[in-house]
């Protein structure tokens, strides 16, 4: 059995009061939650404070990227030992606005991967087609593309370390969510791309989520699809009662 995970992505969003507000709101919310693993992603500045009120409850802290370097002159960059060391269980890499933004490479996202798993974080590896892509019939190639490139070299037994995230470009932010059926329809050629490159049980066994424009309104659908195995959310994270509506999808 997958278990399924509800991470917040805050993106480039709130101070450390705001951060620590919101998840001082969100504990009470969802503390009977053990459903699914509640992640939320703060920016690195705020970890520390928003790991301290997190203590001792069922949230887990993740960050939104990391360099694939332990330590060196390597100015502005966090490494992963250093978001262990803040209070970070998991981390996001190869976001699409990362690579939309900051030429984030399939090869970079693999040595960011590498780097990460050998820190002992879990990692939630970001893919997804942008809207020219999916018109051009392209998302099946995009996708083949991203999860080989990320996985270069990746060991079966690496696996437990790593969820994915499908997140067609062209349905973050935009309130354009991906249906219910496309959605299940990429999840499920994604599971088979892991089939083919380690195996069923590997395929099984690897927790894919979704996101992308995820509100309270439609999380309830896409759990409802046999590959989905649960929601990457930005916008609908930063308010405490709507990020608590879609962690408590069950209800
Ligand atoms: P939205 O939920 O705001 O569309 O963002 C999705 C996302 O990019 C999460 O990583």
């Amino acid at each position: 059995m997958r278990k399924p995970v509800i991470a917040g992505n805050w993106k480039l969003f709130k101070t450390t009061s705001e951060a620590v507000e919101l998840v001082n709101g969100l504990k009470p919310l969802v503390n009977s939650a053990n459903h699914c693993e509640i992640i939320v992603a703060p920016v690195f500045t705020v970890l520390t404070s928003v790991n301290q009120a997190i203590s001792g409850s069922n949230i887990n802290l993740s960050a939104q990227d990391c360099f694939w370097e332990e330590e060196g002159a390597f100015t502005g960059e966090v490494s992963p030992r250093m978001l262990v060391d803040a209070g970070c269980s998991h981390v996001i890499i190869g976001h699409s606005e990362r690579r939309q933004y900051f030429g984030e490479t399939d090869e970079m996202v693999n040595k960011r991967l590498k780097a990460a798993l050998k820190s002992g974080l879990t990692v939630i590896v970001c893919i997804g087609e942008t809207l020219a892509e999916r018109e051009a019939n392209n998302t099946f190639d995009i996708l083949r593309t991203q999860v080989s490139g990320a996985m270069a070299g990746i060991a079966a037994e690496d696996l437990k370390g790593i969820i994915i995230a499908y997140e067609p470009v062209w349905a973050i932010g935009t309130g354009r969510t991906a249906t219910d059926q496309q959605a299940q329809e990429a999840h499920a050629f994604i599971r088979r791309l892991i089939m083919e490159l380690y195996g069923a049980d590997a395929a099984q066994g690897i927790r894919i989520l979704y996101g992308g424009s995820v509100k309270p309104e439609n999380i309830k659908g896409l759990m409802g699809q046999p590959d989905i195995d649960g929601a990457l959310v930005g916008g609908a994270s930063l308010k405490a009662d709507s990020f608590a509506a879609i962690v408590n999808y069950d209800k």
